[in-house]
């Protein structure tokens, strides 16, 4: 009945103006990371609620029928720091304290292709992740996991493809066929360009090592993730939501378009793209984000690209809550950032979650530490009660108002980066690094001018802060992997190294040979990254930014 609606809504009206006089907002006006305003109230008015159904195209609700009603996300702790050694008993601790898939964290040299005894490396090896050298370090590193049951990602880029081949290899010599292999390799060196800076080559050879990957793993590791392609480093390099999700599309678009150009079929390579995004802090923003960008991928993959899988035109994703937003006062309090930043991940139906540990704004996170990010994904799953109906929040007037919001925000970007010829051309104008750029500045002037409060750093601050205990990885490392590394090179056949090498660099140059085979050739032979990315220097050249 309109006409009762209306008089109750002029009645909210007056009530409002009413306490207005007594109660004046806290702020002028309200609104999200990404400059949306926030109303009072939204209503049946403010969204259009032809939903659809999870499972089914375009996914708004989540990309499978039943979510977690039958399968939880992966519970998947970003991990590595020290030797091999070192990082395997943390993988094992964790995996038998309930975390559901692995993730690895590679120390810099890796990340950057040097070798731990590389002068470049000095200061460096084992500090923000494992040190791996060789395919000897890969088995220490993987030593009593199996491979044909554990999923395990991968946080490596411009040397993907080797590690990726030193996977192949542990695999073997557990006796697992690369055809069984599960997992993620990162392998998407656009957001290194705009965000985070491991890159080694200029953009052509890299889009091609990424390509060949894809290639590579239809035919032989059919299960496994070839990319994901990463919002997360672009939240934290200072984007907000909006940036984020249009970026990581607009990246994702231009991986496709790259493996489209090199004779791929869409429907063979698709399936297997994934996406990884941030969890930040303003809740429903968070989730109204994931939901758009899976809305918005769906329509790309089978509107624009033509795609006829279903497995093609759905968004699987990762997140990892925001680690900018954790600080180094009152760790503590980052427990409970941590514990609604996964929330929204969840309510927003990502397929695989990290959460940080309170300590990771002082340093790698202690083992206590890194229990209570598990246990806090483990309370969400089993005692929330959450994860027991598919999308609890659909149909909700704010988040499905916020969620058509975004989405058109997005396409705007979308539509800028295009002008431009897509994110590659985007990313060498700078365009995207601007945008970032300029609202990280924004986003601090409002924390130091105290209009956005975060806890404990500029309001609700101690006199005295208590310094917890901290990971602390052990200086003698570097030398001891430097021993370990000379003794590897002395026992390997090293004129089966310099061939491997030899024959890599001989196709490195014909761009119509996949690279991978000599990759996987050269890592087999216990060559290692810096040997096989010094070959790829040499005939690539290394890329010293835009
Ligand atoms: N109904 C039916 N099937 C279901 C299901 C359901 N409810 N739930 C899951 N499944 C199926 C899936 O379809 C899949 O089968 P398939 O492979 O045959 O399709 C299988 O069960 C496994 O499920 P998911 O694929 O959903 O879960 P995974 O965990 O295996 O994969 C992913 C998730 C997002 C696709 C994958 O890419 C992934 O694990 N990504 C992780 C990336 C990551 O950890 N990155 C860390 C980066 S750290 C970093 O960069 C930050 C640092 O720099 C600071």
């Amino acid at each position: 009945m309109p006409e009762k609606h209306e008089s109750e809504k002029t009645k909210w009206i007056k009530d409002v103006e009413k306490t207005l006089k007594r109660f004046p907002e806290r702020k002028e006006t309200f609104h999200t990371s990404s400059e949306i305003t926030v109303d009072y109230l939204y209503g049946t008015e403010d969204a259009n609620y032809n939903l659809g159904y999870p499972g089914q195209y375009p996914y708004l609700r989540g990309i499978q029928p039943t979510m977690y009603r039958s399968r939880l996300w992966t519970m998947r702790q970003y991990a590595g720091f020290g030797s091999a050694s070192e990082t395997n008993k943390r993988f094992r601790y964790l995996l038998e304290q309930g975390q559901t898939g692995l993730s690895v964290a590679f120390d810099l040299p890796t990340q950057i292709g040097y070798d731990s005894d590389d002068v470049m490396s000095e200061g460096e090896v084992g500090k923000v992740g494992v040190a791996i050298d060789t395919l000897a370090d890969m088995e220490n590193l993987l030593d009593q996991i199996p491979l044909d049951k554990v999923s395990t990602s991968m946080t490596i880029n411009a040397p993907a493809a080797i590690l990726l081949c030193m996977y192949i290899a542990v695999g073997e010599k557990q006796g697992v066929s690369s055809e069984k292999l599960t997992g993620t390799i990162q392998n998407d060196i656009l957001k290194e360009y705009i965000a985070r800076g491991t890159y080694i080559f200029p953009p052509k050879p890299s889009m091609r090592l990424i390509t060949d990957i894809f290639a590579y793993c239809q035919e032989h590791l059919p299960k496994f993730n070839t990319i994901s392609i990463s919002g997360y480093h672009i939240r934290e390099a200072g984007s907000n939501a909006v940036q984020e999700a249009a970026f990581t599309i607009a990246n994702g678009m231009a991986y496709v378009d790259a493996a489209i150009a090199s004779g791929l079929d869409v429907d063979t390579f698709a399936p297997r793209l994934a996406f990884f995004f941030n969890a930040h802090n303003n809740f429903f923003e968070e989730i109204a984000k994931f939901r758009a960008a899976r809305r918005i991928w769906a329509k790309i993959m089978k509107e624009h690209y033509e795609a006829k899988e279903p497995k093609s035109w759905k968004l699987r994703f990762h997140t990892q809550t925001g680690g900018s937003t954790l600080t180094a006062q009152q760790p503590d309090n980052n427990i409970v950032r941590v514990t609604m930043q996964a929330l929204a991940a969840v309510l927003g139906g990502t397929q695989s979650l990290h959460t940080n540990s309170r300590d990771e704004a002082l340093s790698l996170p202690t083992e206590e530490s890194a229990r209570i990010a598990l246990r806090t994904q483990q309370i969400i799953a089993h005692e929330s009660g959450v994860a027991d109906t598919v999308d609890p929040l659909g149909g909700s007037y704010y988040v499905e108002a916020l969620t058509d919001e975004l989405e058109a925000k997005v396409m705007d970007y979308l539509e800028r980066i295009k002008e431009f010829g897509g994110a590659v051309q985007a990313i060498e104008e700078g365009y995207m690094q601007r945008e970032i750029h300029h609202n990280a500045y924004e986003t601090q002037k409002r924390i130091e001018s105290e209009e956005e409060i975060i806890v404990g750093l500029n309001q609700f601050k101690l006199e005295e802060e208590v310094n917890p205990d901290l990971l602390k990885v052990d200086e003698a490392l570097e030398k001891a992997q430097i021993n370990n590394l000379h003794k590897v090179r002395k026992k390997r056949n090293q004129e089966a190294v310099d061939q491997k090498l030899e024959a890599l660099r001989r196709v490195a140059i014909d761009e119509e040979a996949n690279l991978i085979p000599y990759i996987l050739d050269a890592v087999k032979a216990y060559a290692s990254i810096g040997e096989i990315c010094n070959v790829l220097r040499d005939e690539f050249g290394e890329y010293t930014g835009f």
